[in-house]
């Protein structure tokens, strides 16, 4: 089963899991965390693996002109019953429904490393782009998918058992107040997303590793996550 197909088997749980209010880090700090990095509305953003539409329903409210894209059938369902006004639109990263240089903003939040052709999806991204146009990605940190702490202490050791080069799949099964979900994802190397992009024509022109704020942190397993990224973001435009 591709990525894809994964989570449109687990798109109700993603639905119920990605809308209850300040249950995961999109709502706690991810999401303004990420805004930071955006230029301000323009002609027309694109977000790419919208999901049920969190994010593109809040770019929409910033004053953007937004289009969603995501190829899991139930989600893209979800985004229109949320808001019929939205135009969201089922379709595969790496053949976007959109017209050479029509968007001048591309946000691709938190779903790059659930996308199987990611870099066929980069270069569809930059073929949609303008040529002022930017480019703004999060992912999980390949830090993060590429090891795990031994303990929920707060000084526990990060390990690294496989290997950090090596692009391999993963799946992590996660219950927490009253709600489960189970991610499908692929690790790969900082360095393949940058070849993506170079590949692509694109520069990287700003880049954060965020922490977890305080005000997000209650557990010694939550500051774990002030000494390691759990994400990865930036921002790139053409070289
Ligand atoms: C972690 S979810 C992120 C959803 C949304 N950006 C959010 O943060 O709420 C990853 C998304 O990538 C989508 N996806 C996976 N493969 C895709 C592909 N080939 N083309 C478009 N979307 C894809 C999934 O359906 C899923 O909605």
């Amino acid at each position: 089963m591709g990525l894809c197909e994964s989570w449109e088997a687990h798109a109700s749980e993603w639905i119920e899991w990605a809308r209850a209010a300040g249950h995961d880090s999109y709502w706690r700090f991810h999401r303004d965390q990420f805004l930071r990095l955006l230029p301000p509305p323009g002609r027309r953003t694109v977000d790419i693996g919208c999901g049920e539409g969190r994010l593109t329903r809040h770019l929409k409210s910033l004053g953007h002109a937004v289009v969603g894209i995501d190829a899991s059938p139930s989600l893209v369902a979800a985004a229109r019953a949320f808001d019929p006004s939205m135009d969201v639109r089922l379709a595969d990263a790496a053949a976007l429904p959109l017209e050479d240089a029509s968007v001048d903003l591309a946000v691709a939040f938190m779903s790059l490393h659930d996308i199987d052709a990611m870099s066929s999806a980069v270069r569809e991204i930059v073929r949609v782009l303008d040529p002022c146009g930017r480019l703004c990605l999060a992912i999980v940190h390949p830090i993060n998918s590429s090891g795990h702490f031994e303990t929920s202490e707060a000084h526990s050791p990060f390990v690294i058992k496989g290997d950090y080069l090596r692009a391999f799949s993963y799946s992590e099964s996660i219950e927490r107040d009253g709600l489960s979900m189970t991610f499908h994802s692929k690790h790969r190397p900082l360095e393949s997303y940058f070849c993506a992009l170079e590949g692509a024509g694109m520069v990287v022109e700003a880049l954060r590793e965020p922490s977890v704020p305080d005000h997000a942190v209650s557990t010694n397993a939550g500051r774990r996550w002030q000494r390691l990224p759990l994400f990865l973001h930036l921002r790139a435009r053409r070289a």
